[in-house]
């Protein structure tokens, strides 16, 4: 599975904490875009694609979002509620994600800029890319 979680280190004294993200440190590849998603819904799954070549980081800065994470094989579920955790999403990975709190927060971190036709968006698709790419 092609995903990890990854603790950032806070910087935390009696004014609040603090989180220093840099490019190939804490962040495995150079960003090249930053997205967030709010004004999500508890009964509005997101996601539900993948990616060639894409990798990202995604951090719930504030509420928790349950992600779905499948290589073709395996299929496991990760709650993201810090923000001071980071879920790294490497290349062929599907991904869903549901069951947003109220208020929820999500920040994308992504090693490509945006491009449509980079997008895996049927799950039947996903599955022969992985075949046709062995
Ligand atoms: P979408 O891919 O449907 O979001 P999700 O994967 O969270 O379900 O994206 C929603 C819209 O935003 C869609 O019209 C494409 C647009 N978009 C951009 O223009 N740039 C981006 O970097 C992203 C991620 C989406």
């Amino acid at each position: 599975m092609n995903y990890k979680l990854i603790d950032f280190t806070v910087h935390g004294d009696n004014r609040g904490k603090l989180v220093a993200l840099e490019n190939n440190k804490e962040i495995p590849f150079e960003v090249k875009r930053v997205y967030y998603m709010f004004d999500t819904l508890p009964n509005e799954a997101r996601g539900f694609h993948a990616h060639k070549e894409l990798e990202q980081i995604i951090i719930a800065m504030d509420g928790a979002c349950r992600f779905i994470l499948d290589d073709g094989e395996k299929r496991e579920q990760v709650l993201l509620n810090r923000p001071d955790v980071g879920l790294y999403i490497g290349k062929n990975m599907w991904r869903e994600m549901h069951d947003f709190s109220y208020g929820c927060k999500l920040v994308v971190l992504a090693s490509e800029y945006y491009d449509e036709q980079e997008y895996i968006r049927n799950y039947d698709d996903f599955l022969k890319s992985l075949k046709d790419g062995k």
